[in-house]
């Protein structure tokens, strides 16, 4: 092998490594972000879109040119690659770059900020937001270029509605700057949002189907709840798992009648456009009412967090997890007062691409694979 060829086979390699240690840290979440490298001054290397990050093997990081996009190799490029190739334009120092959809920084994102004014121990730290552009598309691309020209010395900075863009001479240089600007991000959300909370996910009373029949993971679920599986299951026959999610911001958001209006782009993909928390649990006829709507993969129970919903586990646990950040995007959105909800249009646009395409790569790329 020649000395070029191993060098891109260890860069390949160290891309992934990168990547599963972001995952499992929960920088990086199911098949979203992605990350890249530089080679020279024309190419870089770049995860490939859609695929799981624990599936990832080297032939699958893709070849990219900074100056049109073209590509080498049998897998699609990241759907933002076009983002990391402006990055690479106009920041000559920089030499690798993670997108995630953190959460902190993502939450901060969506309060209609230009910049987040903020600390880390004691330094104090800017990050500025790039305005809101649909994801994969070249408006997104060109948003993040002047935002990183204007800011020319920001080592990392905040795609509205949608997630972090952190740069670095080296791996470990990218990795610190999610690391420190979710800290400094999570101090914002403290200290100028009031909303100081823990992210993740708390299960309660969970199902999945068996050969047509309910199986419930705890023995004694209360008939109440079993009532909401029960309803939830006939009025969607795509759903076969339930999780039910009583994380801190999720309880918080579900004891308050309410609308959530996404805020972050992978909430409108993977719950649902709009979402109601209904405010009470009696409706028109007196029987319990819960808001199990097509395509809406949270129900909320007052009071009492919400279900979350998947034709796998995985699919309801990353549901349970983008409905957790979109809870805390919530709350700090109403203590701050001020916010950028997405449009009604772009989460029905980003809803059904996400539906109709992009989550079904990460199967399609599996099942191929299985194949050869
Ligand atoms: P890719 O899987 O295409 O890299 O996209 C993920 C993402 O985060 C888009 O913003």
């Amino acid at each position: 092998m020649s000395e070029n060829v191993t060098e891109l086979l260890e860069a390949k390699k160290h891309i992934i490594q990168v990547s599963r240690e972001l995952h499992e840290v929960g920088l990086l979440v199911r098949t979203w972000g992605n990350i890249s490298q530089r080679i020279d001054d024309e190419l870089f290397l770049i995860t490939p879109t859609g695929i799981r990050y624990e599936d990832l093997t080297p032939d699958m990081i893709c070849e990219v040119k900074i100056s049109d996009l073209s590509c080498n190799g049998d897998y699609a490029p990241s759907s933002e690659t076009a983002v990391h190739a402006a990055a690479y334009k106009v920041r000559p120092d920089a030499g690798f770059i993670i997108h995630t959809h953190q959460v902190y920084a993502s939450c901060c994102g969506a309060l209609g900020e230009k910049k987040i004014y903020t600390y880390f121990e004691d330094e104090d730290i800017v990050v500025p937001c790039a305005p809101f552009a649909l994801p994969w598309t070249d408006k997104l691309a060109k948003n993040v270029e002047e935002t990183l020209k204007k800011y020319s010395d920001a080592p990392g900075i905040i795609m509205a509605n949608h997630g972090a863009l952190c740069i670095g001479q080296d791996s470990k240089e990218a990795v610190y700057v999610a690391e420190k600007m979710e800290i400094a991000c999570n101090n914002f959300l403290i200290d100028v949002c009031k909303t100081d909370m823990h992210h993740g996910v708390e299960e309660g009373f969970n199902s999945h189907l068996e050969n047509g029949h309910i199986v419930y993971d705890i023995h004694d679920t209360p008939n109440r709840v079993k009532d909401i599986h029960k309803e939830i299951y006939a009025r969607r026959p795509d759903v076969r798992y339930i999780i039910h999610n009583k994380s801190e911001a999720v309880v918080t958001v579900s004891r308050t009648a309410t609308h959530m209006r996404p805020l972050l782009y992978d909430f409108a993909q993977l719950i649902g456009y709009s979402v109601k928390v209904p405010s009470n649990e009696h409706g028109k006829d007196g029987s319990n009412y819960h808001n199990i709507k097509k395509n809406v993969n949270a129900v909320f129970a007052l009071d009492d967090g919400a279900y979350c919903l998947g034709v796998t586990y995985d699919d309801a646990m990353d549901a349970s997890i983008v409905l957790d950040k979109g809870c805390i995007a919530h709350l700090a959105a109403l203590r701050h007062g001020e916010c950028h909800y997405l449009s009604l249009f772009d989460c029905i646009r980003m809803n059904r691409l996400y539906r109709k395409k992009y989550s079904k790569l990460a199967d399609m790329y599996k099942h191929d694979k299985e194949k050869q």
